[in-house]
């Protein structure tokens, strides 16, 4: 099956990895990604918003199915227009994919269909209305941009903010600015506990779970500094995370199923990957936003256990017949090399030396993201995360182990969190879920 993979960053060399077991890869990718470009069997480097080059692309190379990796070119209907030359993807179509694209629908539908893990929100389009809702509300809150913001938009107070005042400058600033393209605002109440991600493959009515992983946003270690697309995730052996029990995790996956259910009935079939982000509270799981794709860097841990076959349950997804998916009971622990200064880099674009044959003499993998690779060879780095490395074993701890020393072999300006899945971390993360249930 000739499978085109649309993206260029680790996630979707993730992808194309795992769809290169049984299936011919196609990439159309805005950079040169070394790892896409030596899996895929013909690719081409141009813009990911370019829909008449990456159908010319599709048709030319005979493709069966698109495998959408990033969420701008869904916003833009990449799944709708590559549909009108018969072809299907792994995505949703623009009316689905607003469940991560606008906010305000994606509260709403929770609202709604009275699906379970919803939280106190306003949606506001009046600077007036936004700052009376906050003064009112009387707790601390969360801002979001209703659209796109590259993951860098939502403040949280307690965080970015020091104090709900300075949640009505940020609303000023996203009007200003009609941040994420809408003159709007999702306003939320704060949720406390520990945050989590579920993945699951979807096919319009089934949905097949994925192991949950746990992301590390924050740039620096102690889960200190600005927030970034991720530095670093884990997965564990039993699917769930040392703070998280099977129940929740069911009810977290139901949570999903609902909105599956609901995305249906209001807007259309939602077909492809649906990322839940959730935050285990007191009161239970609670949804805080989905992505209409693989999270970046999870997609990594639970493709990387994953134990059955990529093609064939993209097939199962565009025709519906999903019904299962198989993950080994193993640990996996991801790291993230980043440029120096990082999330503020402009553009590094110095050398960054990969040993990728001692990494795999290590049992370890590596994943390229915001690079490219230059007509000598030479992988160069960007403004954003670079390399992403993987280990798999028996245990959170010996992956952890195994990532930081494959890690040594990667070399440049950069830096990594080398405090991510670590023993004590996690400690503190049971002692916290402790805390908030008690
Ligand atoms: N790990 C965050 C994301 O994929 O958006």
């Amino acid at each position: 099956m000739n499978i085109l993979v649309i993206g260029s960053g680790a996630r979707e060399h993730a992808i194309a990895k795992a769809l290169d077991k049984t299936a011919d890869v196609y990439t159309y990718m805005g950079r040169k990604n070394p790892g896409l470009a030596r899996i895929s069997k013909i690719y081409k480097v141009g813009d990911e918003s370019d829909f008449d080059s990456i159908i010319s692309f599709a048709k030319e190379n005979d493709i069966e199915i698109a495998f959408i990796g990033p969420e701008a070119p869904l916003e833009k209907a990449i799944v709708d227009e590559l549909e009108k030359v018969g072809i299907k993807s792994v995505g949703p179509k623009q009316e689905a994919a607003q469940i991560e694209t606008n906010k305000a629908f994606m509260r709403k539908l929770f609202e709604d269909y009275n699906i379970d893990g919803s939280i106190k929100y306003g949606t506001f389009y009046s600077l007036e209305e936004a700052y009376e809702f906050i003064d009112e509300f009387g707790e601390p809150v969360v801002v979001k941009p209703i659209g796109l913001t590259g993951g860098k938009g939502v403040k949280i107070v307690g965080d970015q903010l020091a104090d709900n005042q300075e949640a009505k400058e940020y609303v000023k600033e996203i009007f200003d600015q009609k941040m994420g393209g809408f003159e709007g605002v999702v306003i939320e109440e704060l949720l406390i506990g520990e945050e989590y991600t579920i993945q699951a493959f979807v096919d319009g009515k089934t949905i097949v779970p994925m192991p949950a992983a746990q992301d590390h946003p924050h740039a620096f270690e102690g889960n200190k500094g600005p927030i970034t697309g991720g530095m670093g995730s884990y997965s564990d052996k039993n699917h769930l995370l040392p703070f998280l029990s099977q129940e929740e995790y069911d009810l977290s996956v139901d949570i999903m199923k609902q909105t599956i259910d609901a995305i249906a009935k209001e807007a259309t079939e939602y077909k492809g990957i649906l990322y839940g982000q959730f935050m285990l509270t007191k009161a239970g799981p609670k949804l805080i936003e989905y992505n209409a794709r693989f999270g970046d860097p999870e997609s990594m841990n639970v493709l990387s256990v994953f134990d059955y076959d990529l093609a064939e349950i993209s097939k199962q997804i565009v025709e519906g017949t999903l019904e299962k998916a198989i993950f080994k009971n193993k640990a996996s622990v991801c790291k993230y090399v980043v440029p120096d200064k990082y999330p503020n880099t402009k553009a590094a674009d110095t050398i960054v030396e990969v040993d990728e044959e001692k990494i795999e003499q290590l049992d370890a993998e590596v994943y390229y993201a915001a690079v490219y690779e230059d007509d000598n060879q030479e992988v160069h780095l960007t403004s954003s995360r670079a390399i992403a490395v993987l280990a798999v074993r028996d245990s959170i701890k010996e992956a952890e182990i195994a990532c930081e020393e494959a890690i040594k072999y990667i070399k440049g300006e950069v830096y990594h969190r080398s405090d991510v899945a670590t023993e004590e971390l996690l400690n503190d993360k049971i002692e916290h879920m402790k805390e908030v249930k008690s």
